[in-house]
């Protein structure tokens, strides 16, 4: 098996919660709370679950948005955690991100040319004709036009301009692009449409995906693996069939038997599940998700249960899921 691209080891990110005109800190919002999984090239690991539980923290924390509080990141072996700004340089191409709004993350003051011709301009010092001619070729690649070049974000639909967000992501050749939520904000018909795109773009330059989504549909049909997190913390790590025909974790349990997935490019409304997330800055004590699990036992309420390895590529986060008797104990 290949080196993965990506390691990502005990990643945390905690944000102050500061009050008052004195701006005290009066405690922290554990976003992340010790999040680790290899991405190989090639795949996509789906990191899936509900709202608030640290989805997009984790990916703008691997594209060094934010700095994390804890952990480590690796990026095709090189150990880019601790690295400013002009030491990430170099390191930045590789790793890209395309976000759930193009709109917003496009800038509309600059056309199709300019946005995609920008990181050629800054890390390959492309200008002119070869600049242009590599800008149609990128915006060829995802669907769209060359003609396209001079036309500003507005002017594009939707889907278009998620295109654009990937002809820009894929400029620099990157190894991992980051995809947070790239296809919710789309119509259910430009959604398929994007995925392949995706999918084939996969293939064609053996990328790797951490393909942030609530939608199970949508994960079902791009992913590889699958990461479910819970309260900053990954719950479960396995592959999608695996986890799909019987996931271990009672949260992804739940998760998967709220959505049925059978049409994936049927919208899927959010889990239900009883009762509310619990607070991100106060989280329950041992196993986060105790509070609402129906399994739960007096442990669950003490003891933090480590992420285990109970079968080959299958990581669980659950007292009940013993690596010696997996599935008996439930
Ligand atoms: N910049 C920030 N400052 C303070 N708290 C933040 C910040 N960004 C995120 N949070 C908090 O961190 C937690 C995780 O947020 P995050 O956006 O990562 O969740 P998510 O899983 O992506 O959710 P969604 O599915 O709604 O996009 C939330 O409680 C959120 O309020
Ligand atoms: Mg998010």
């Amino acid at each position: 098996m290949t080196a993965p691209v990506l390691q990502v080891e005990k990643l945390i990110k905690h944000f102050p919660v500061v009050r008052g005109v004195l701006r005290h800190t009066v405690g922290q919002i554990k976003a992340v709370d010790g999040v680790s999984f290899d991405l190989r090239a090639g795949e996509t690991l789906c990191l899936v679950g509900e709202s608030g539980c640290g989805k997009s923290t984790v990916g703008r924390t691997l594209v060094k948005l934010m700095q994390p509080t804890a952990g480590r990141i690796v990026l095709a072996g090189v150990d880019v955690t601790h690295l400013d700004d002009t030491a990430m340089r170099p390191h930045r191409r590789r790793i890209q991100m395309v976000f759930q709004d193009p709109y917003a993350s496009l800038n509309p003051r600059l056309t199709a040319g300019e946005i995609v011709g920008e990181p050629l301009e800054n890390y390959e010092a492309l200008a002119g004709a070869a600049k242009d001619e590599k800008v149609a070729a990128l915006l060829e690649k995802v669907g769209l036009r060359a003609e396209a070049m001079v036309k500003y974000p507005f002017e594009f639909s939707g889907g278009q301009r998620q295109r654009l967000g990937l002809a820009r992501a894929l400029a620099l050749r990157p190894a991992v692009i980051v995809a947070d939520e790239p296809v919710s904000a789309l119509d259910v018909s430009v959604q398929a449409q994007v995925i392949n795109l995706m999918m084939d773009l996969q293939e064609e330059f053996n990328l790797a995906y951490l393909f942030i989504s609530h939608d199970l549909g949508v994960v079902e049909h791009i992913g590889h693996r699958i990461a479910v997190m819970y309260l900053g913390r990954i719950v479960e790590l396995a592959d999608k069939e695996a986890l799909f025909a019987k996931p271990l974790h009672p949260y992804a349990e739940a998760l998967i038997a709220a959505a049925p997935i059978a049409d994936p490019r049927a919208r899927r409304d959010q889990l239900v599940i009883e009762g509310d997330v619990p607070s991100p800055m106060n989280p329950p004590s041992g196993c986060h998700f105790h509070t609402r699990c129906p399994y739960a036992v007096a442990r669950c309420r003490v003891e933090d249960p480590p992420l285990r390895e109970v079968a080959p590529e299958r990581w669980v986060s659950c007292h009940l899921r013993e690596p010696a008797a997996p599935a008996a104990a439930i």
